[in-house]
């Protein structure tokens, strides 16, 4: 029996077929690369109308790529940027910021995966002192690695308290179509317009093959971002590929069709999963994900079916993300299959 994949992460999922005809769309003939081509310069036009016509807009390979560049434009090496343990920034990106900016990154204990005003606080010492890390960067993840999200009231509320101590805001939007369906709120609206400065746009997590955005909010930020994301090797030489998938998910609503789909699929799975005895939910379900403590027994035997990531591994804690493919069948047989190897 093959171990069905689909919980593992939302880029076990395939591409969306509106995404695939996009692609076959812009494939005949020739356009001009590194972005100098139309459909970049639609793509570009299209991302200005949903977060406003005062951004600048970069596409990038994936989301790696996007935080740590999106970061290196905006950091010298000698400042530092605050975002909570669990941050990909921190916990997934293999040291990148700090080989590549060569700054520090200071990780806040959040149980939540979300910073407050106080957490940051609590972060900003030693300023002006030549002997410690100048904090330069806040760094939100929408929605965050907990599955849980911040509201446009809490990004604006840090973002206010950020400016105020001369420190910029960026956020890792991988999943922030996730977080804007669940909230029932625009992208803009979680993005530029409540304060964030850089924002790295998620598009392979929702349904594209691969690609992602830098967008900056305040222009003068981005002045170097074109040397730095060629120096990055994010530079793609057929944009078009890029830009067309962007095109597809953003033009109509099926960036929103598929987010909202997500999300109502790990409801349906955490409605499940509660009602089974030992099983205990470790995060409020607000975007794709799951968080539940297992039987420690059960959990190799499930993995025998199902592959899906043991969140900590010191305790068993295990995260389910669903996607955009997820159905009902796949979302029941996991559940079955808890209830069967529970007993
Ligand atoms: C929150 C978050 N940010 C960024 C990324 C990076 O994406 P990529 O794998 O495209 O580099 C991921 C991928 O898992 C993620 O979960």
């Amino acid at each position: 029996m093959s171990v069905f994949a689909g919980f593992g992460s939302d880029n076990h999922a395939g591409v969306h077929p509106a995404v695939l005809k996009a692609l076959e769309t812009v494939n005949p003939g020739y356009a001009v690369a590194y972005g100098d081509d139309e459909t970049t310069a639609q793509a570009v036009k299209l991302f200005k109308k949903i977060f406003g016509s005062g951004c600048n807009v970069y596409f990038l390979y994936n989301g790696t790529g996007a935080n740590i560049l999106g970061l290196c434009s905006i950091m010298s090496s000698f400042n530092s940027v605050i975002c909570t343990d669990v941050a990909h920034l921190t916990v997934h990106e293999c040291c990148g910021p700090e080989s590549f900016i060569g700054c520090k990154l200071v990780p806040v204990p959040a149980p939540d995966g979300k910073l407050t005003v106080d957490l940051v606080d609590s972060c900003l010492v030693g300023i002006g002192d030549p002997h410690m890390a100048q904090p330069k960067v806040v760094s939100l993840t929408e929605a965050t690695e907990r599955g849980t999200v911040y509201r446009p009231e809490e990004i604006t509320r840090l973002a206010r308290f950020a400016h105020e101590h001369g420190i910029l805001v960026h956020m890792d939007g991988a999943r922030l179509c996730n977080a804007a369906a669940s909230l029932h709120v625009g992208l803009g609206e979680l993005a530029g317009k409540a304060g964030v400065d850089v924002l790295s746009f998620g598009g392979t997590k929702n349904g594209m093959m691969f690609g992602e955005a830098v967008v900056f909010f305040n222009k003068e930020l981005s002045t170097c971002f074109p040397y730095i994301r060629k120096q990055g090797m994010q530079l793609s030489s057929k944009m078009r590929y890029i830009s067309a998938q962007f095109i597809a998910m953003l033009e109509g609503d099926v960036w929103l069709q598929n987010a909202s789909h997500a999300n109502a699929m790990a409801h349906v799975l955490a409605k499940g999963l509660r009602k089974i005895p030992g099983v205990k939910m470790t995060q409020p379900v607000e975007a794709n994900m799951v968080f539940a403590l297992l039987p420690e027994r059960i959990i190799p035997e499930l993995q025998q079916e199902f592959f899906f990531h043991r969140f900590d591994e010191r305790r068993p804690e295990v995260r389910l993300v669903c996607s955009f493919q997820t159905t009902a069948d796949e979302v029941e047989a996991f559940v079955s299959a808890v209830r069967k190897v529970v007993r």
